[in-house]
């Protein structure tokens, strides 16, 4: 590029001095043949002489210049051998005044004569001829180049290493620079630069260390409040666990105590009130015996008041002996909870014969007869008289499942009823809510998938606990 540059001023310049020379010699050919004449005509070549050699010695562009008189015989001359002529500019010198154009060169043509030179209709008293040389202007022009090219090398080169020089003082400031922010990126913020450097570096290198002390200490902070929250939610969750094993805790041992209590009071009717039944049925059949055998009318009313007796303690027995299984599933004890099941549904199935009752069991479903057995037993009894209070069903399917691998029983209670929507389940109900407490009080899980018009599906997942399962 710079060579470049440099070409194009060098050829450009060349042009302007041409164009400089052509000019120059124009103008001293057409003063020379105006103010020449006087000399001519007077015969005082020697004054001419002299001037010409002053006007050659003062311009280092004039090769030489010949003053002939009309006949061609040189007048006057001064020349310097040592320049080469390049151009050359003849006017014809005329004893009368003439206009002359002293800018119009047009004529002068590189080593030839002018051939028309004048305008003017004066007398031709002489020639002037002067010779031109480019090469002094060329040379100044040259060394102006130079030394404008020198000037620039010169600034490049110094610019050039005062770059390098600042480069190399920033190389190493900057390298450790990048490496704290790359720490720092990692999230290492321990990170310390040398902070001796002065001006925008010396700034930067602290701005890094004090964001890197800042994000340090950040940190610090939020680990600490991490820590704290985490505290918190901790002792809260194990508040909650405790509160929650507590509850799961009462409610088990108020369905315990709940149970207990059925059973006394199923054992308070079996032992006291159905002996009781027996006994008084036993006399009004006596009654009944002793009056068959005598005669008369009242004879007759005694049998058939102490008959109607013994019918009505028989119901009320049939009563008595109902409310004892409801009270206490001892068909549990006997047949385990799958049987007592089975139980259930051959009896709903005689009793709501509208209403198809299926129990389905696993084969490798546990037998169970404890506590989890009872509370199994109790769910689905309340759904199956949820199904027959409000479902609408034609079938029922109970189906007892353990899944293979887990210590849990899954037991589903499916029917094909009207279904509901168990988020507007009016507020005095009891059994839903009842059936939630049992679960929850032996660490089970209970789902309700209902729609409207397609049927309920109410499942519990029971755990199983030591000594649960008997085969
Ligand atoms: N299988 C079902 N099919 C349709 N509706 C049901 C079914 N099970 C429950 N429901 C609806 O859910 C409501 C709440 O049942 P929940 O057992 O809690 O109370 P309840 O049976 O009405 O009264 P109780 O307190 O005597 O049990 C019922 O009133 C009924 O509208
Ligand atoms: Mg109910």
């Amino acid at each position: 590029m710079f060579l470049v540059i440099t070409a194009a001023l060098y050829v450009s310049g060349q042009d302007e001095a041409t164009e400089a020379v052509r000019e120059r010699g124009a103008l001293i050919a057409s003063s020379l043949a105006q103010t020449g004449q006087y000399g001519l005509v007077s015969g005082n070549s020697a004054s001419l002489e002299r001037s010409i050699q002053r006007l050659v010695e003062s311009d280092p562009t004039i090769a030489s210049i010949h003053l002939r008189d009309a006949g061609g015989r040189v007048v006057a001359a001064a020349q310097a051998p040592d320049r080469q002529a390049s151009f050359t500019f003849e006017r014809e010198m005329r004893a009368d005044v003439f206009a002359l154009d002293l800018l119009d060169n047009s004529r002068a043509t590189a080593r030839g004569a002018v051939p028309d030179a004048t305008t003017s209709e004066g007398r031709v008293v002489g020639k002037v001829t002067v010779r031109m040389s480019s090469e002094p202007i060329v040379r100044q022009r040259l060394r102006r180049i130079a030394f404008g090219a020198a000037a620039v090398l010169l600034a490049a080169a110094i610019s050039i290493m005062a770059g390098l020089t600042l480069a190399l003082r920033l190389r190493e400031p900057l390298r450790a620079v990048m490496a704290a922010l790359r720490e720092i990126r990692q999230g290492r913020f321990d990170v310390t630069l040398p902070t001796g450097a002065s001006g925008e570096l010396g700034e930067l290198q602290a701005t890094i260390n004090e964001m890197a002390h800042g994000l340090s200490v950040r940190r610090e902070e939020l680990q600490a409040l991490v820590e704290r929250r985490t505290a918190d939610l901790q002792a809260a969750m194990e508040q909650a666990r405790i509160a929650d094993a507590e509850r799961r805790r009462l409610i088990a041992r108020s369905n315990r105590q709940l149970e207990d209590e059925r059973k006394r009071i199923a054992v308070e009717i079996h032992d006291h009130l159905n002996a009781s039944l027996i006994g008084l049925r036993s006399k009004a059949q006596h009654i009944a015996e002793l009056s068959a055998a005598m005669s008369g009318s009242t004879a007759r009313e005694v049998h058939v008041t102490a008959t109607e007796i013994t019918d009505t303690i028989a119901g009320l027995y049939k009563s008595a002996r109902d409310l004892i299984k409801q009270l206490r599933p001892e068909v549990i004890d006997v047949l385990g909870l799958t049987g007592a099941l089975q139980e259930m549904t051959r009896e709903y199935n005689q009793l709501v014969p509208a209403i198809r009752f299926v129990l389905h069991v696993s084969p490798d479903f546990p037998n169970m007869r404890g506590q989890v057995a009872i509370v199994a037993y109790r769910l689905v009894q309340e759904a199956l008289s949820n199904v027959v209070k409000h479902a609408s069903a034609s079938r029922v399917e109970v189906s007892l499942t353990a899944p293979a691998g887990s210590d849990e029983v899954l037991i589903a209670v499916r029917d094909d009823g009207v279904g509901f929507d168990p988020a507007m389940v009016p507020g005095g109900s009891l059994g839903l809510a009842g059936m939630r407490e049992r679960v929850s009080g032996a660490g089970g899980r209970m789902r309700i998938r209902s729609r409207l018009g397609r049927g309920t599906r109410v499942t519990f997942r029971l755990p199983l606990v030591d000594g649960e399962a008997v085969a």
